[in-house]
């Protein structure tokens, strides 16, 4: 049996809005086993949103999904209908956005939005579905759930109301979760607090979940993997505590070291010098190339691929190959 919930295989997704269109995500492969969490982390417009979007089928012209496969539960995703996809959607596979004003419906209480997806999907009806609606609210930490029903969006706070948006992804118990940075347009004490309720509830529901984030520092409380994505590109992948203690690509290293450091107050010490190449300028080389430490004369010209540091860890970097290279079979022949 295949314990992955999700594969994604060489994921291509071009924007076809310039004169010269883009990859804003440039054939990567991940996959998502059962009841686990993926961190997918990187700097704005690496394409953490854009994956995100491809996979649930909600990518607009000009933009276009192509690519080998993208396979839920075996299905591959990039085969079905709109029809079939908006079955799949809110139902097996659901999504949490970042800003839930923009997500809820300013002229419908959150109860009857919360059972909207019950309505569409599970066809539940009058008590039976209040009922439900009233349970879910209940399971995400809302108080006084019965009133709250009958509340609209802008008479909750930001905290209540990313806690709706969990309670309508949730509705339909769906088997895998997409998070795209649910929490960063909250505080730090209710962006904690939301994390926590995220990670219980998938331990309940024993759901798979992506969780897009830029910070490095959620991941390591939340995530069992990671992803890490530069440019439309992914340039490490692996398990939390290997990645997180033994990063492998530069650019892995320098988010790091630009995680703020426990008791001080300010947000980065470190930043990566410059910023992410708009895709005009991604070149042929490595695309983190130009804010690179270690960057060789072979970097500006051939693109790295994903290879293996370790069992479950992968770089995309020059330095990679050549340490591969320098296995210890290789040394003796080298010397001989
Ligand atoms: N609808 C669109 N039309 C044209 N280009 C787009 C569209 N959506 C995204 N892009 C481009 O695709 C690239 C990836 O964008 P994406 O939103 O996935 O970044 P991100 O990693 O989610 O960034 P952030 O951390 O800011 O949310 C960017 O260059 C962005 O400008
Ligand atoms: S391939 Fe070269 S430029 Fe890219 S991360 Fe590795 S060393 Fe740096
Ligand atoms: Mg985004």
């Amino acid at each position: 049996m295949n314990s992955n919930i999700l594969e994604v295989n060489k994921l291509k997704t071009t924007f076809f809005s310039r004169k010269t269109p883009f990859n804003a995500v440039d054939e990567i492969s991940f996959h998502v086993a059962k009841g686990e969490t993926l961190g997918i982390v990187g700097e704005s417009g690496c394409g953490k949103s854009v994956t995100s979007l491809s996979i649930m089928g909600l990518v607009k012209p000009p933009g276009k999904v192509s690519g080998d496969e993208i396979k839920y539960n075996g299905i591959n995703l990039l085969e079905l209908s709109k029809r079939e996809m908006r079955k799949l959607r809110g139902n097996e596979i659901s999504m949490i956005f970042q800003e839930p004003m923009t997500s809820l419906n300013p002229v419908y209480n959150v109860g009857d939005q919360i059972g909207e997806s019950l309505k569409v999907h599970k066809n539940l009806k009058g008590k039976e579905r209040k009922e439900k609606v009233v349970d879910l609210l209940k399971q995400v930490g809302i108080p006084r759930a019965e009133e709250i029903y009958y509340n609209y969006p802008h008479q909750l706070s930001g905290g209540m109301r990313q806690r709706i948006m969990i309670a309508i992804a949730m509705a339909c118990d769906p088997k895998l979760i997409i998070a795209d940075e649910p929490t960063t347009a909250l505080d730090v004490t209710i962006q904690a607090q939301i994390l926590e309720l995220m990670k219980e509830l998938q331990a309940k529901k024993g759901m798979s979940m992506i969780l897009i984030t830029h910070d490095l520092g959620v991941v390591s409380e939340v995530c069992d993997r990671l992803v890490v994505m530069y440019a439309g590109k992914i340039v490490e992948t692996g398990a939390v505590k290997d990645v997180l203690s033994s990063p492998s690509h530069p650019y892995t290293k320098g988010l790091l070291a630009s995680l703020p450091k426990k008791g001080h107050k300010e947000k980065r010490l470190n930043y990566i010098p410059g910023q992410v190449p708009a895709p005009i300028n991604w070149g042929k080389g490595c695309r983190f190339s130009d804010r690179c430490p270690y960057v060789m004369s072979k970097c500006h010209t051939d693109i790295p691929l994903l290879t293996k540091v370790k069992d479950g860890q992968e770089s995309a970097c020059w330095l990679t190959v050549e340490e591969g290279r320098r296995a210890p079979n290789d040394t003796i022949e080298a010397t001989s």
